[in-house]
């Protein structure tokens, strides 16, 4: 693992972004998966300020969603697929056939998953994957005693999710499922880059780094990753 510290989230957001504005100029191509969440919102603004200058070029990319609330779509604020469009897609010129993301609002959640596994691996696999980490661990919706061995799935939420979830929303939701990339689809990237900001997350950075790999701290599970890169402020890493 490559931990990389910064002194704050701006410097932290910035990081991360050179790194995916360098492996883009390296690979046009690159199918790239970005979490939503609160993490990465600066490294969207980055992202979005690079590509105005002229410093990389997203018109050959393809992206991917990480993860979606059953149940909610992009009409609903906070949302993952509104939070990915409003703040990162839609502010850059590309085209929505480079787009693959989940609708948490389908009625056959099954198809939805095939429908976004058939995506990746027609693009073949995911090139970049950058994850935020939850504060039980989680990545995507990969929730603690994550298995495996599964691809596109169906999740029933963890308690911490759930009650961390108020604060994506403009009222409280009564969400309970969400719809992921598994285990497999982000251990088949070919690079990682996980993010992890503020103090409050040091002790489930702390529990990831330090710590033996375990299915209880989904994160942890990444530890042997060939190509993992983890970013941190110093107030995420101030357990370390
Ligand atoms: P956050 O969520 O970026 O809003 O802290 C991280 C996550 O749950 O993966």
């Amino acid at each position: 693992m490559n931990l990389i510290i910064k002194d704050n989230y701006d410097e932290m957001s910035k990081a991360t972004g050179d790194f995916v504005i360098d492996y883009i100029n390296k690979k046009a191509d690159t199918l790239l998966c970005i979490a939503g969440g609160e993490t990465p919102y600066g490294l969207f603004k980055y992202l979005i300020e690079a590509s105005k200058n002229g410093k990389v070029d997203f018109s050959k990319c393809k992206f991917v969603g990480l993860d979606e609330w059953v149940g909610l779509g992009r009409e609903t604020r906070g949302s993952c697929q509104e939070t990915l469009y409003n703040n990162f897609f839609d502010l850059l010129p590309i085209k929505e056939e480079q787009i693959c993301f989940f609708n948490g609002l389908a009625e056959n959640l099954e198809s939805e998953c095939k429908r976004v596994d058939k995506f990746i691996s027609d693009n073949g696999n995911i090139d970049l994957m950058v994850l935020g980490i939850g504060m039980n661990g989680h990545i995507g919706f990969n929730e603690p005693n994550v298995p495996l061995d599964t691809y596109c799935h169906v999740v029933d939420l963890d308690p911490i999710t759930k009650d961390v979830s108020v604060k994506y929303f403009d009222e409280a939701l009564d969400v309970k499922q969400g719809i992921s990339l598994g285990m497999k689809t982000i251990n088949e990237s070919d690079t990682i880059l996980l993010m992890a900001n503020e103090e409050r997350k040091a002790e489930i950075v702390r529990k990831t780094v330090n710590e033996e790999k375990t299915p209880l701290v989904p994160s942890s599970l990444l530890k042997d990753f060939p190509k993992l890169y983890f970013f941190l402020d110093k107030a995420a890493a101030s357990k370390l």
